[in-house]
């Protein structure tokens, strides 16, 4: 299949794919996400397929807002109503118990809940206005692989197995949306974003918990997704969490570094080795996984250290995915 890049122009053609039940990825705030109509088992089936991503890990259903999203759910309680007003469009995703029968069941994993997601893009917007449906909206990577930031991306994972990619540039954030669970009692993070716990809390006037993420093999975890190795180049990652120990590293030509602009002038390595992670934490969020894409495509380089960071709930997201990334792996010196 050829895979056709659209630009921004070009949203009725990619409508049209999508219409038919093909799938087209799409740019939101976060990263890049691969659409096909919700409430086409057989177009969702085919996601699975063109990510090769596991059966039990259900997907994110992108709508425009949140009367759309009524039309799926039992009701939308008041907790959902007061976290919409105030971070919609934006990269927060709710889980919400879904009206039975409303959506496939190749979406929810045959859960009771769906996780539904308003992304903050202009584009994604009038796509699925223009559509009538909510789209799914997992990210447009392999399995296992990290998220897609720029179309760039989406293309080197996904040519020849989906219809066609919409590019609007980068994505701004980097990092995927925030989960909220709003099926249990007490709500709780299932996986940390751009929007932390504390955000949440004072606008449901509550406390939000942040779920561990850790779950063994035999558990069923809340959000699926967070029990696969995840975010993974092919070379082992360490994450380096105090920059100064970047100078204890035995450094050679099989190593690549990500690390903020600062430190990489300090770093004894060809420019080639270094990826730059930008002035901070912000900058690096937008910056990881292109960092360890980059060093992927680098088949000399057998190790990527990546610089951590300690910044109370704002590193949390960043941190989140690194330590997937790495596996948990930290320098110790
Ligand atoms: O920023 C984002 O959220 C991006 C953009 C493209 O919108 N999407 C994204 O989707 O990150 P995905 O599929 O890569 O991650 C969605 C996560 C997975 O960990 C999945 O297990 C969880 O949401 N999830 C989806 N539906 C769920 C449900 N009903 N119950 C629990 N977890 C769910
Ligand atoms: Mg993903």
């Amino acid at each position: 299949m050829e895979t056709k890049i659209f630009s921004k122009d070009q949203l009725d053609d990619a409508v049209k794919l999508l219409a038919k039940g093909e799938l087209v990825a799409f740019p939101t705030e976060t990263v890049y996400g691969l659409g096909a109509i919700a409430t086409n088992e057989k177009a969702v089936k085919s996601v699975y397929a063109a990510k090769g991503r596991p059966s039990d890990n259900p997907l994110i259903v992108t709508v425009s807002g949140e009367e759309m999203m009524s039309r799926y759910v039992e009701k939308v309680p008041e907790r959902a109503k007061k976290l919409i007003n105030q971070f919609w469009p934006g990269p927060l995703t709710l889980l919400l118990f879904v009206k039975k029968g409303a959506l496939p069941k190749a979406v929810t994993g045959g859960l009771p809940t769906a996780a539904f997601r308003c992304p903050d893009d202009k584009l994604t917007h009038d796509l699925i206005a223009k559509l009538g449906y909510p789209i799914v909206g997992p990210s447009a990577n392999t399995s296992t692989k990290p998220s897609p930031t720029t179309a760039q991306h989406v293309y080197h994972d996904l040519k020849g197995k989906i219809a066609g990619i919409i590019d609007d540039g980068p994505t701004k954030v980097g990092l995927e949306s925030t989960i909220i669970d709003l099926s249990v009692k007490n709500p709780v993070v299932l996986r940390p974003g751009k929007i932390t716990p504390d955000e949440l809390s004072k606008v449901l006037g509550e406390k939000v918990r942040i779920n561990s993420g850790k779950v063994s093999d035999k558990e069923v975890p809340k959000a699926p997704g967070m029990k696969y190795r995840h975010y993974a180049p092919s070379a082992p990652v360490t994450v380096v969490d105090h920059a100064d120990d970047f100078a204890k590293i035995d450094l050679n030509n099989e190593t690549g570094v990500a690390a903020l602009k600062g430190e990489l002038g300090k770093i004894d390595l060809p420019d080639e080795n270094k990826f730059n992670l930008g002035n901070n934490l912000t900058d690096a969020d937008h910056n990881l996984f292109s960092s360890l894409r980059y060093f992927d495509d680098k088949a000399n380089i057998k190790h990527i250290y990546v610089q951590g960071f300690s910044d109370g709930e704002s590193s949390l997201a960043y941190m989140n995915r690194l330590n997937k990334a790495a596996a948990g792996h930290h320098l110790n010196v």
